[in-house]
């Protein structure tokens, strides 16, 4: 399974993948992988690899660290900024674009975040309608 996650600086892009994380069980640290370009975390009988590409001045650069290995595995691959490394990364399953929410998107709190979810293959659409029909959230 292949999910990017897509938003600018700031966007909520690693704070997202910690809360997944959470909820699959993990309670070690979900550090931020901008330094170490990929975090892997065991929880739950799956291997979570979560990338973050935006260090990369070139998209070879994916190639050169060896990352492609991660992707033929049957984990689960979270990847930000993946535009990055685009002509080498596999398909995404599902693409989460995320952006600051602002006026009345923001919500009571304060700044809030939107996300915009999309299922791109069979895999993601399954994992999709799971999440819909056990959650809350509205489908546009
Ligand atoms: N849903 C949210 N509501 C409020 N604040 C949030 C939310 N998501 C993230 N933040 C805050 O926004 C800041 C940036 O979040 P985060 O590091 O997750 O962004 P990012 O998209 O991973 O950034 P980068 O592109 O630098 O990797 C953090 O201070 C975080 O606490
Ligand atoms: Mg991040």
């Amino acid at each position: 399974m292949v999910i990017w996650l897509e938003g600018e600086l700031g966007a909520g892009k690693t704070t997202l993948v910690r809360g997944l994380l959470r909820a699959a069980g993990e309670t070690g640290p979900v550090k931020s992988p901008t330094y170490a370009l990929v975090e892997v975390h065991v929880v739950s009988g799956l291997n979570f690899y979560h990338f973050d590409f935006y260090r990369f001045d070139q998209a070879e650069e994916y190639l050169d660290a060896g990352l492609d290995e991660y992707f033929s595995g049957s984990g689960v691959c979270l990847v930000e900024w993946p535009d990055k490394a685009a002509p080498y990364l596999p398909p995404a399953d599902m693409r989460i674009e995320l952006h600051v929410a602002s006026g009345v998107e923001s919500g009571p709190g304060g700044e809030g975040r939107r996300a915009r979810i999309i299922a791109a293959s069979d895999k993601g659409r399954a994992c999709l309608a799971g999440v819909m029909s056990s959650s809350s959230l509205r489908q546009a």
